[in-house]
């Protein structure tokens, strides 16, 4: 099975090179071997390779500077999707891609299914949105796992950001409004492996699921857990989002029910909170 991976040096794409490689031959280009801003270069990939599988773990991801970005976050997120949909499809390829939480305004009180309705509140969310309706407008077979709240053992990230300040500040005041599920890149990526690995996975309905680690918590939360596991005593102080003004706006809740994910591919992710022991060991 040969599986062109793109985006490999990201935090999901540099544990799905890791996850995929027991699966196939895995061809893993970073940003230097396939711009995604680049279609003529997207399209002689493909054509060259002709690869089975598409995993697309490239994505435009600075949430507040895609404010002033647009055109950028929406031709890496948008356009490029369009383009690597069409080539998949020509192929008869299956393109699995991954989106957000941040398709939707974050209104609603239980955690979101996939028949919710998206609302974005900012540009990075608009532009995930359309990459997913690229997709599925295309009409080539596709699995668009949405996630929620990244972090993992490199790269940037909210358990890296955190763990800087703590050696630099002597309180750290973090938003408590905020509710979701943090979700570790080598989470998602064993899952997918995990997905591609059972004999029927071509089967499956193409469509959108959700794929976000159990459990809840708030960035606070997050932030607090992150420093027990370190064993750091720096206070961490709740504040309101609007006591920290950031470019782009972000959904009140987070949450993203797995069910459907669960249901389909018997896949599940764990709690929030086993994720980050797993990180926090991998890390030492
Ligand atoms: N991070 C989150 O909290 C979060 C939450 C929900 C969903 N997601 C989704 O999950 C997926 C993986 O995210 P991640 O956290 O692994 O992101 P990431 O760590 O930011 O990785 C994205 C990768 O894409 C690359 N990239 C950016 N522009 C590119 C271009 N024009 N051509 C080729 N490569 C390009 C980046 O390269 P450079 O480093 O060179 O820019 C980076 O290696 C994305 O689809 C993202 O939207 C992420």
């Amino acid at each position: 099975m040969k599986i062109l991976l793109t985006g490999s040096k990201g935090q999901v794409g540099s544990a799905l090179e890791r996850s995929l490689a027991q699966l196939g031959e895995v061809l893993a280009v970073d940003r230097a071997g396939l711009d995604l801003l680049d279609a003529g270069a997207i399209r002689r990939k493909i054509k060259e390779l002709e690869p089975a599988i598409i995993v697309n773990a490239a994505a435009y991801t600075a949430v507040d500077r895609a404010e002033v970005e647009r055109e950028t976050a929406f031709a890496v997120n948008g356009t490029a999707l369009r383009v690597l949909a069409e080539e998949a499809r020509k192929l008869d390829a299956l393109l699995i891609h991954f989106s957000t939480d941040y398709v939707f305004d974050g209104e609603k009180r239980m955690p979101y299914v996939e028949a919710d309705a998206p609302a974005p509140l900012n540009v990075y969310g608009q532009s995930k949105l359309e990459g997913e309706r690229a997709i599925a407008a295309s009409g080539c077979r596709h699995f668009i796992f949405r996630t929620s709240w990244v972090y993992g053992p490199a790269g940037r990230n909210f358990l890296h950001a955190i763990l800087a300040a703590a050696k630099t500040q002597a309180e750290l005041r973090v938003v408590d409004d905020q509710r979701g599920a943090p979700t570790a890149s080598v989470a998602i990526a064993s899952a997918v492996a995990q997905v591609l690995a059972s004999s029927d996975f071509s089967q499956k309905p193409s469509g959108v699921y959700h794929l976000s680690a159990a459990g809840e918590t708030t960035w606070h939360g997050f932030a607090t857990a992150i420093l027990q596991a370190k064993g750091l005593k720096t206070p961490v102080v709740a504040i309101r989002s609007d006591e920290y003004p950031v470019a782009a706006r972000r959904p009140k809740n987070s949450l993203l029910d797995n069910a459907k994910t669960l249901k389909t591919f018997d896949v599940a992710l764990g709690h929030w909170r086993d994720g980050l022991a797993t990180i926090m060991r991998a890390m030492h």
